[in-house]
């Protein structure tokens, strides 16, 4: 099987991440990196990949036959033009999460790129974290018995500085606050846990970042259209941040990841191999509870890894763009439910969401 050449696009705060995964890999290449600003696409391309081309412009860097992929790091409000630039380049796309700021865009997106036959997969990386694919597992083969409730718990803090690094990181419209740019990874392993939602109840206040308008604090009720409730309390504002709690409570049986491994394994009817499945995941990695940069990319590698595989098996990518709509459609309905002070029932009506 052949290596696959890689571009990132978007060299800022969180590229390292990307690079470090592509340096780890052994089915991937960073062949090219592409940034407006120049000097910190150097950057990046000295510190993991000093034979990378760099690039000012991203049509550029489509025209180059080395690269196959591109992971699209930019500003979550300009994903959309540059994964349809892609697309239309023959190129595959990892793109971050979110996929886009509309439902509308992120459809488009997603023609885009089947017309063009080419992989579209998004970095919603917890979901293959062990312990989540180990509890998605056990609810496929009904192992937690009647589902009673789910919980995404996030308690985090990002300091004000944050938030005034870089313009888009305080403008809803760009992507920024607490419910799509961090809550989502967590709205998302309840989606990817549940399915799709049927209705939204949430709350968003600004707790600690007065000099900021957006909220830094989410709570949410999520009707999934299996009946079951799923609740997410998310916020920045809690210094000096823990790690994330991903809860499944069943008639017969619960499990809590926190972070990124177990707290919780636990069922009525124990099995030989569940003292090992306790154990999975890697209590140790570190998942940005008090620093955004604070990441471990070997889910970043993972993501990678399985494209380069989707791509020489002719398969799908392992988190195609299709199943992350839901979990969009599920954050945007937040914005709605909060706006008008009542349930969002979906699908979703995008008028309604802005002025
Ligand atoms: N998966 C995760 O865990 C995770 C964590 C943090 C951030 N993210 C996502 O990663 C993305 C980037 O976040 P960040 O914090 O690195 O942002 P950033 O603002 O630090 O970096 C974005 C980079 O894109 C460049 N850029 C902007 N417009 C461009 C253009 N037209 N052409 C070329 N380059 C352009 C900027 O110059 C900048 O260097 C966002 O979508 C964010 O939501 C994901």
């Amino acid at each position: 099987m052949g290596r696959k050449g890689f571009g990132i696009l978007g060299a800022g705060m969180i590229s390292g991440l990307h690079a470090d995964a592509l340096k780890k890999s052994t089915k991937a290449d960073l062949v090219a990196v592409c940034d407006v600003n120049v000097a910190n696409a150097k950057k990046l391309a000295e510190r993991f990949a000093p034979e990378a081309k760099i690039y000012s412009s991203f049509d550029d860097m489509l025209k180059d036959p080395r690269v196959e992929v591109v992971n699209i790091v930019t500003p979550n409000h300009l994903h959309a033009d540059f994964v349809l630039k892609a697309a239309a380049a023959g190129k595959h796309v990892l793109c971050e999460k979110p996929p886009a700021m509309s439902l509308a865009e992120t459809d488009h997106m997603i023609a885009a790129c089947r017309e063009a036959k080419v992989k579209f997969g998004i970095f919603v990386q917890c979901r293959v974290r062990e312990p989540m694919r180990l509890m998605k597992a056990a609810l496929a083969e009904g192992r937690f018995g009647k589902v009673l409730r789910v919980d995404a718990i996030m308690k985090w803090y990002r300091a004000s500085d944050y938030y005034k690094m870089d313009a888009w990181r305080s403008n809803r419209r760009f992507g920024a606050g607490v419910t799509i740019q961090h809550a989502f990874h967590y709205i998302d392993l309840l989606q990817f846990l549940m399915g799709p939602a049927q209705a939204v109840s949430a709350k968003m206040c600004n707790l600690a970042h007065p000099d900021i308008s957006l909220e830094d604090t989410l709570d949410a009720r999520i009707t999934f259209a299996n009946g079951v409730p799923g609740f997410v309390q998310a916020s920045t504002a809690l210094w000096p941040g823990t790690d994330v709690r991903i809860e499944v409570y069943g008639s017969e049986g619960s499990a809590i990841m926190e972070g990124a491994a177990f707290k919780l394994w636990k069922f009525k009817d124990e099995r030989p191999e569940d003292e090992k499945l306790r154990q999975a995941g890697d209590a140790g990695q570190a998942t940005a509870g008090s620093d955004p940069t604070a990441l471990a990319s070997e889910d970043h590698q993972y993501v990678i890894d399985d494209c380069v595989d989707a791509i020489e098996q002719g398969r799908e990518v392992c988190i195609p763009c299709t199943a992350v709509r839901p979990s969009l459609e599920i954050a945007l309905a937040m914005y709605q439910s909060d706006r008008e002070g009542a349930e969002a029932v979906l699908p979703v009506d995008e008028s309604r969401l802005w002025d």
